[in-house]
């Protein structure tokens, strides 16, 4: 973290009170830290609106291994674009069930072209695309 500049913030008491309790469950130590992750949330949401930033996502794919192609469509899907995805891991979740999840560095709307495919592919039961960043940007 650089130079620390410190500023005053008027919220209605009840807010503050609602602003205390939420970071005593999110377990922060105080309200600095919360405000910074807020503000960094933002932030990443902002890279990811803009389309164009430099983004780090992650795709989660819960599906029925036994639904039909699925696995063959998938993995052609991957295979369009291997410049963006980083790796994945399939877990078996019980004898049906698989939880995949692919890591992916790029572009913002590449990115979202790419989680797009892979959550709307036929056969996937749930699809989640989890928007991060590279933390280049990040302070
Ligand atoms: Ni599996």
């Amino acid at each position: 973290m650089g130079e620390l500049k410190r500023f005053g913030v008027s919220l209605p008491a009840e807010l503050l009170e609602e602003f205390d309790q939420l970071i005593y469950e999110k377990n922060y130590s105080n309200r600095s830290e919360a405000i910074r992750d807020l503000i960094r949330c933002e932030l990443v949401e902002e890279d990811w609106q803009v389309g164009n930033e430099e983004c780090a996502g992650i795709v989660s794919l819960v599906y029925d291994h036994h639904s039909g192609d699925l696995l063959d469509r998938l993995t052609d899907i991957q295979h369009d674009f291997t410049d963006e995805i980083i790796c994945n891991t399939h877990i078996h979740l019980d004898h049906h069930n698989c939880l995949e999840v692919i890591v992916l560095q790029g572009r913002a709307n590449r990115l979202k072209k790419i989680a797009d495919r892979l959550t709307s592919a036929r056969g996937v039961k749930h699809g989640n695309l989890s928007l991060s960043t590279t933390g280049r940007g990040l302070k």
